[in-house]
């Protein structure tokens, strides 16, 4: 499909309204890495979010929800894809109720995380603390089923509701499921979510947001751009450890190094390629291989 035959059927489907052509993906992507791309769509409701489907079946592309950008690597594979992100106002709202000790957060999956986690913690809803610190948006952390030590998001969902498959309206996912780092979600379009939680007894009196944050701002290089942790924890071990014991933090490609920090996490400090970051990755890759015999799976969504 020739450049010219996806501008024609863009204008087909009436889908320029929400197209921005010429979008720089590093200023998509928390670590601030990535190409620039014709093909980034920000839909206001699930007509044009149907539309896009359809154009995907046109163009033979794969749609691509971008959520926050903060676990994903732009490659100049992107351009390949049709990406989406959710930021308008049908897909970011949420709404707050309580039954007796039951709190509910019904939400729009293009909502920012962070800020509702807060949010329900000024609240007193102190369980939903345990997802402090997590980045990018609610369907973001649902697809990877984001966490924390002290929980993941899918310990809290209720209900998700995803894109119906043939029409532009909602469909409620039958028994969404969740592990480390993975949910079934991750071929659907997920447009809401409902999560559920209950404070557990000693919450008041030793809030779990407090202690991710103390222990984040002494542990993570949160001020600086990255992607969050960079690979999954091999069972029974920690990612960061394995790569500080391999002697690799501090290691350079070009922009992109290991933080001194905590090993899994990898910093950009000036204008790092998707190449750079790809080489440094493969790098502790093969190191870890070598000297442990552990293949180390990347966390973060490489596009
Ligand atoms: N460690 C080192 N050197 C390092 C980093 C860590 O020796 O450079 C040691 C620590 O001292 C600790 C152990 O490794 O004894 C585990 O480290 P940490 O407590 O930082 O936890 P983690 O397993 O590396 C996980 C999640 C984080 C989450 C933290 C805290 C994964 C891959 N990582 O990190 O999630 O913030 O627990 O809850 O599951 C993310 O998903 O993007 C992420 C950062």
């Amino acid at each position: 499909m020739s450049g010219s035959e996806a501008e024609t059927a863009i204008r087909k489907r009436d889908l320029e309204a929400c197209r921005s052509p010429g979008t720089d993906l590093s200023r998509k992507s928390t670590i601030g890495v990535g190409v620039t791309t014709d093909l980034f769509f920000e839909p206001e409701t699930l007509d044009e979010l149907h539309r896009l489907r359809q154009l995907s079946d046109e163009l033979d592309r794969d749609v691509f929800v971008i959520g926050g950008g903060s676990n994903l690597l732009f490659t100049s594979r992107a351009r390949e894809l049709i990406l989406v992100e959710l930021s308008g106002e049908r897909f970011t709202c949420f709404e707050m109720s309580r039954k007796d000790d039951l709190f509910r957060i019904d939400t729009g999956a293009g909502q920012p995380l962070p800020p509702l986690v807060r949010h329900a913690v000024q609240n007193d809803w102190y369980t939903f603390g345990r997802l402090t610190g997590i980045p990018g948006t609610v369907g973001g952390a649902i697809y990877g089923n984001s966490g924390t030590r002290e929980g993941e998001i899918g310990d809290f969902v209720s209900d998700v509701y995803i894109l119906h498959p043939n029409r532009p309206e909602e469909h409620q996912l039958e028994n969404p499921e969740f592990r480390y780092r993975w949910s079934s979600t991750q071929d659907e379009l997920v447009l809401r979510v409902v999560l559920e939680g209950k404070n557990d007894p000693e919450d008041r009196e030793n809030p779990p947001h407090e202690r991710i944050q103390n222990n984040r701002q002494k542990t993570q290089p949160i001020s600086e751009r990255s992607a969050g942790c960079m690979f999954k924890n091999p069972e029974n071990l920690s990612a960061g450890r394995l790569i500080d014991d391999a002697g690799l933090k501090g290691h350079r490609v070009g922009d992109a190094y290991v933080s001194q920090k905590h090993a899994n996490f990898i910093v950009n400090d000036g204008e790092a390629t998707p190449e750079e970051v790809i080489n440094l990755i493969q790098d502790i890759q093969k190191k870890i291989q070598s000297s442990y015999g552990i293949n180390l799976e990347t966390e973060i969504q490489i596009i």
